[in-house]
């Protein structure tokens, strides 16, 4: 069949800017334009009969109680197996066949470490590289509770003046050769934001850095700060001046999952690799706003003032002038002291087996927390897990029986680099890529009050119906669809998914992945501790969710979700929406090839082919819905992207220099930003490969009178 004659995926439509939405909806008047939108009145869409039933299975009480569970006790990777074992039960007693699977991943964790400042005069001051102990939340005071430190960094001890480099991305870098900045043998202060922390480290590294430390500054908090007249946690909604971002400084970019057995389970007999191309070997710590403070004053005078060095973001909101330096004399010495293991982690799989085996549904959430706590992230979700578990008992208990299979996931290792799904994913690589028709995914499934989605196309339709279905709690009020709060308040736009949570390794291997969450507007809502202490229990039910209710709305709509994929008699995949989805990818493509010094590089066009696909009728459904189970498979290509082979998806991947932000068409882009036309080329040659193969298995549909692909050019 020549697949030329029946062109590609629906790269139908007008040109669409496709650029990466700017969230400012910091001027909008919530209420007035709900008001607008509903007049007071709430419609939702007709429900069926075990939809309801679903939806009225999510209780606030029981959702609290699962809540208070998770965050009273530490599950840091490879700590909490009784934590999965108890997870795993509460699947069982709502009829999921559960288990609990572990793996023997490479870990490290936290022993000893210290920061001081030494002033040109010889004066010295210590950092604390503490978070203070509230006596108003519980789990700050733990005996057990977990040091401030990075996961995956390297030990070792550093001394010498330092230099600081904004966030630490590679155009920051640049600005600072640019001005002539000496940083070879010098310690980084970096500023969190914008790039995955890791490749903050990692560029440090490559420019010769010898220790890199990391600090949250107030200024990303919006109007939320205490200098604008908040009072600080636990008294208001604003930043504990004392709280530290812990995390992986993994190269998460390069690939995720254990370090040492890319691409294959980490068994106790498994051969290990050398770690060291995607873990740092210079050390790093993470710093309060407390502790950068002074240590950011004393360049001040020094280098380069921040006002000049003019990048984005470069100039925070603390007292000093975020001069560069280097200081003369003035030295930062650090210490870092990990231990390094081996050591077994516990992933819970909960399932109910579908009367079709072949095709499979598959929810995850992480379970392991940086603290304590965890009470936005990931324990919101595993909260939600246990109640939509319970949901589907109920279902089943009134006599509904899905017709695909439901797996639950409760991951361990997620916060040191998606290690419990990655190791997971790649031990059932070829029964999941036969079976998945979808992965949704729930991380922080509550840390504020507005809903965002982020998925892969074909899953955008029936996110946007499961939206309408659901009641959302916003501000005390009961009167709005998630549809609405979404569309009016936080962009209306379904996000594309970068990595940085663990649908990563199942959306690289083709597979149809979702990822939903609840959080603040990032300058009026209250400012959620990421990965600090507190992120507990009492920040959730005082100023995150009180009452839970953000995180019962989360749970419906998942529930829904779920409900569908398992159960429609068509598998509810809207696979023309790719082509429209991707036709906003190549106009953005199309500009950035436009603005490059490849404005020639017209080969390019290649990937647009207009093409308009009809369903007609729908006898065959089984090979129907197998052909949409497997037609993402075909964005999946053989060796990856260049230097990350882990990376396949010829059209998603996590920036090179962001590891949460996602580009779109990676191989051509970054080969762009190479400057290598030879392998931009390549890369247009097996994007539109890759495309010709989704495409493939559509038309292979032709054949039963289904899908029809028409061509248009
Ligand atoms: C595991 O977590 C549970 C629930 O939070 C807690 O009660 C228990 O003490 C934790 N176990 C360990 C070994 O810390
Ligand atoms: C902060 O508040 C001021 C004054 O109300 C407003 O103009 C500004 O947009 C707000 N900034 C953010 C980030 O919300
Ligand atoms: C900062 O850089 C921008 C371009 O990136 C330039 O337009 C602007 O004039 C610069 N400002 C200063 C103060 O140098
Ligand atoms: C800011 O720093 C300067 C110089 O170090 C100091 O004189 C001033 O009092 C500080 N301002 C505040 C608000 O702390
Ligand atoms: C590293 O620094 C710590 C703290 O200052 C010190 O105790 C330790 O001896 C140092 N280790 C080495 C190898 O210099
Ligand atoms: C589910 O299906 C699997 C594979 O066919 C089978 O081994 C298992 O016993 C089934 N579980 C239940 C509870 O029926
Ligand atoms: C559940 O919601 C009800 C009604 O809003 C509220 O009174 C109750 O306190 C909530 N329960 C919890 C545990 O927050
Ligand atoms: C450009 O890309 C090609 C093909 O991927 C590769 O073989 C070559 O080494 C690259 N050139 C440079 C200068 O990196
Ligand atoms: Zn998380």
């Amino acid at each position: 069949m020549k697949l030329d004659h029946f062109l590609l995926l629906a790269l139908a439509t007008a040109a669409v800017d496709g650029c990466v939405r700017e969230r400012d909806i910091g001027s909008v008047d919530p209420f007035s334009e709900l008001a607008k939108r509903s007049e007071g009145q709430l419609h939702l869409p007709h429900l069926s009969k075990f939809e309801s039933m679903l939806l009225n299975s999510f209780d606030n009480t029981t959702v609290d109680t699962w809540a208070y569970y998770y965050t009273h006790g530490l599950h840091i990777a490879g700590t909490n197996r009784s934590m999965a074992q108890w997870t795993a039960d509460k699947w069982a007693e709502s009829g999921f066949t559960s288990s609990v699977v572990s793996y023997d991943v490479y870990l490290n964790y936290p022993v000893s470490h210290s920061l001081s400042l030494t002033h040109s005069d010889g004066s010295t001051w210590k950092a604390s590289l503490e978070e203070d102990v509230l006596a108003k939340d519980d789990t700050t005071s733990y005996p057990d509770r977990v040091p401030t430190f990075h996961g995956y960094s390297a030990s070792g001890n550093a001394s010498a003046e330092y230099v600081y480099i904004g966030r630490g991305q590679k155009v920051d870098f640049q600005r600072l050769l640019e001005l002539g900045v000496d940083l070879k043998g010098k310690i980084a202060i970096a500023r969190y934001g914008g790039p995955f922390r890791g490749l903050k480290v990692k560029n440090a590294q490559e420019h010769g850095m010898i220790g890199c430390i990391i600090f949250t500054d107030p200024a990303d908090d919006g109007n939320v700060t205490v200098a604008k007249g908040h009072k600080a946690y636990p008294d208001g909604p604003a930043r504990n001046p004392s709280s530290v971002q812990r995390g992986s400084v993994q190269f998460l970019s390069t690939y995720p999952g254990d370090p040492t057995t890319p691409g294959y389970p980490s068994r106790p007999d498994s051969p290990r690799v050398d770690k060291s191309p995607v873990v740092p070997k210079i050390p790093s710590i993470p710093i309060s706003q407390l502790d950068a403070e002074p240590i950011l004053a004393a360049l001040d005078g020094h280098g380069i003032a921040g006002q000049k060095v003019n990048r984005t973001r470069w100039v925070g909101a603390l007292n000093t002038t975020y001069s560069t330096g280097p200081a003369p004399g003035v030295k930062l010495s650090m210490s870092n002291v990990m231990h390094d293991t081996y050591t077994p982690i516990w992933n819970s799989i909960g399932i109910i087996n579908g009367t079709e085996q072949d095709e499979v549904v598959i929810l995850g959430n992480h379970r392991d927390a940086w603290i304590v706590g965890g009470a936005a992230d990931p324990n919101s979700g595993s909260a939600v897990m246990i109640e939509l578990a319970k949901a589907f008992g109920k279902l089943q208990a009134a006599g509904w029986k899905p017709k695909r299979t439901i797996v639950l996931c409760s991951w361990d290792g997620e916060e040191y680099g998606l290690v419990g799904s990655t190791e997971w994913v790649e031990e059932y690589l070829p029964w999941l890529k036969a079976s998945t028709i979808a992965y949704l995914n729930v991380d922080v499934a509550v840390s504020g009050p507005l809903p965002d989605v982020g998925a892969t196309p074909e899953l955008h339709k029936i996110a946007i119906e499961a939206m309408k279905k659901v009641v959302w709690p916003y501000k005390g009020r009961r009167d709005t669809s998630m549809y609405d709060i979404w569309k009016t308040l936080n962009g209306g736009e379904i996000e594309v998914l970068g990595s940085g949570s663990d649908y990563t390794s199942f959306l690289h291997n083709g597979i149809a992945s979702l990822d939903v969450g609840a959080g603040g507007d990032g300058s009026t809502d209250p400012v959620y501790h990421y990965h600090s202490n507190y992120d507990s229990y009492h920040w959730m039910s005082t100023f995150g969710d009180p009452g839970f209710h953000t995180h019962v709305a989360v749970g419906q709509f998942l529930g829904l979700l779920a409900y569908h994929l398992s159960t429609d008699e068509i598998a509810p995949l809207d696979v023309t929406n790719y082509g429209i989805e991707m036709t906003k990818y190549y106009q953005k493509l199309k500009k950035y090839v436009a603005a490059s010094q490849y404005k020639d590089l017209d080969a390019v066009s290649k990937l647009q082919r207009k093409a308009r696909y009809h369903r007609s009728n729908r006898k065959l459904v089984k090979h129907l819905n197998s052909v949409y189970r497997d037609f993402g498979r075909g964005f999946v290509s053989q060796g990856g992207l260049p230097d990350r082979e882990f990376y396949k998806h010829m059209l998603y991947a996590p920036g090179l220099d962001t590891g949460y932000a996602p580009t779109t068409f990676p191989g051509v882009t970054e080969a762009i930003d190479a400057k290598n036309r030879t392998r931009a080329a390549e890369f247009v040659e097996r994007a539109s490969n890759a495309i010709y193969v989704a495409a493939g298995i559509l038309a292979s549909c032709h054949d039963c009178d289904n899908p029809v692909v028409q061509e248009q050019i």
